[in-house]
């Protein structure tokens, strides 16, 4: 087995996969010198930072990583051009959303970074060069790459040309935040599609460090950039059954948990991915299923594309259905009821607020009037701010008018101090902490008739049997 060694990396994109992905293989490959360059000035200035709480991604375990290793074997510039002309191996990291104008908008994803990757790689790079799509990408996006590689070779011949060469294996990433680094250190694979044997094998041993190599699968570089598209449709499908069940729970006395329960049993089945919630939010799932129904609809695959979009429906008509239901027990009007919001992540243990369902949830409700009281441990005011004030885009993808007060939010600094004279509690994250609040307590301060209305199943609602509050949990139909 031959392989070429990999003495330096270079990562573009310095976000929620490039850090993390980067911290994860520093501390396993001491021997390998990895830059992590991005444009973004300040998101760089912040994994530079000297306290640590500051690092622009929150995810448990990665603090540790950063303060052994950064400065060691691991360095984060935004010195984009000079990485990349050092490296042995470019690991392509950056954003991929999904485009808003043009063709393809409200679907296709943007490749506009990825291409200007390509085209500064091309550009900058010496000698051989492995490049890495680490980003979730449309399939046959590395024919892109490799052309755009490929063509620029001859235009960048000068003096001090050395023969540039790329092979492009695609890497895709299957981290969530929250768990990014446990997920990094013990993957259920490590996935790697391409043809170039000596490439495939320099990256599988950078893996090989920490990795089983039964649990490196080696694919065609289109089956690994269509398996990563396809893993994130099948989470996001279950999480729209299992939130269409609940739905029907609520319709007739059923209990959603112990629907989850019976059904979860069946191995074929499996216990993971069946907790009903306000629906699925981060910055993937919803952008990667419109790339697929996008795909789908280009191949002529109609019923195809409306298979999957009918998972992104059905989460939108969720979070809708939440908001409203507010508003009917609450008598029909929340206009100046105070509401208390416990949590504001997409989920627990990051502080990614992207396409969380909170968003459009606590929009919904200051619509309607309600003076929001918003916490979450690790969310930011100014992120809090910045997510309820973004223009809104409509099915036409047009931006819409905001219509209400988008800054009449009061941020939680305490939450037991938080509950005085509240009509309602909405529990939209499943932060450990929401799960111990003192009830009894808030119960004596809040304005009768109170609510708490659980999206996450957290609170252990037969302690609250002698309080003086009503209590509604996503998907139980033995509450009225
Ligand atoms: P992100 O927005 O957090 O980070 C991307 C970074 O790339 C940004 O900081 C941006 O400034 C930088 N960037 C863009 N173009 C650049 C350029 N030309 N030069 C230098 N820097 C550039 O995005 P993310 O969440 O890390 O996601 C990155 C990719 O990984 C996406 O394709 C996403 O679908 C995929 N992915 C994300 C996750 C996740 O949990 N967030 C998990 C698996 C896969
Ligand atoms: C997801 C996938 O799990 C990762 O494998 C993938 O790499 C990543 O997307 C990506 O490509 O970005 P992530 O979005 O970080 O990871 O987090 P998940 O744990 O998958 O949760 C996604 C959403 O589904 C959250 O809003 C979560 O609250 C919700 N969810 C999850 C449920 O509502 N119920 C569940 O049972 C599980």
């Amino acid at each position: 087995m031959t392989s070429r060694k990999i003495n330096n990396i270079c990562c573009i994109g310095a976000g929620y996969v490039g850090g993390p992905t980067m911290a994860v293989i520093a501390k396993y490959c001491p021997e390998i010198q990895i830059n992590v360059v991005d444009t973004n000035k300040e998101r760089i200035s912040d994994w530079n930072h000297e306290n640590l709480s500051n690092l622009p991604v929150y995810e448990p375990g990665l603090a540790d990583i950063i303060s052994t290793n950064r400065g060691i074997n691991l360095h984060f510039s935004c010195e984009v051009e000079k990485h990349i002309s050092e490296a042995d191996m470019i690991f392509i990291s950056v954003n991929t959303p999904t485009k808003t104008k043009g063709l393809g908008a409200g679907e296709a994803s943007d490749l506009k970074w990825v291409e200007l990757c390509a085209r500064q790689v091309s550009r900058h790079s010496k000698g051989h060069t492995i490049v890495v799509e680490k980003s979730t990408l449309p399939v046959r996006t590395a024919e892109v790459i490799k052309n755009i590689l490929d063509n620029s070779i001859s235009k960048f011949k000068n003096e001090d040309y050395v023969a540039k060469t790329f092979d492009v294996l695609s890497n895709p990433e299957f981290l969530a935040e929250g768990s990014a680094i446990r997920d990094l250190e013990y993957p259920d694979r490590v996935l790697i599609g391409g043809d170039n044997e000596q490439a495939i094998n320099a990256l599988s041993e950078i893996y090989l460090n920490w990795v089983p190599e039964n649990k490196i699968l080696f694919t065609n570089i289109w089956s690994s950039e269509l398996a990563k598209l396809t893993a994130n449709a099948f989470l996001a499908q279950r999480i729209s059954a299992i939130n269409s069940i609940g739905a029907l729970c609520e319709a007739t006395g059923a209990d959603v948990r112990e629907v989850a329960r019976a059904i979860g049993s069946d191995t074929r089945i499996g216990t993971k991915f069946l907790d009903s919630s306000p629906g699925f939010g981060g910055s993937c799932f919803k952008k990667d299923i419109l790339n697929l129904v996008y795909l789908a609809k280009y191949f002529g695959l109609p019923e195809v594309a409306n298979f999957w979009q009918g998972v992104v429906e059905l989460n939108k008509w969720h979070q809708k259905r939440m908001s409203e239901l507010i508003v009917k027990k609450l008598f029909g009007t929340l206009s100046g009821k105070k509401i208390i919001i416990l949590g504001f992540a997409f989920k627990a243990n990051t502080n990614d607020t992207r396409e969380s369902p909170a968003i459009q949830i606590c929009k919904d409700l200051i619509k309607e009037g309600a003076l929001l009281h918003i916490h979450d441990p690790k969310v930011n005011a100014s992120q809090i701010s910045k997510d309820l004030n973004a223009n809104q885009i409509n099915e036409n993808n047009e931006p819409q008018v905001l219509e209400g007060n988008f800054n009449s939010w009061t941020e939680i600094k305490n939450i037991d101090s938080s509950f005085t004279d509240a009509d309602a509690v909405v529990i939209l994250t499943e932060w450990d902490e929401y799960s111990s609040i003192n009830w009894e307590l808030a119960s004596k301060k809040m304005r009768k008739p109170g609510w708490i209305f659980d999206a996450r199943s957290i609170v252990n609602y037969e302690k609250l049997a002698n309080l003086d509050l009503n209590f509604w949990r996503i998907g139980d139909g033995s509450l009225d």
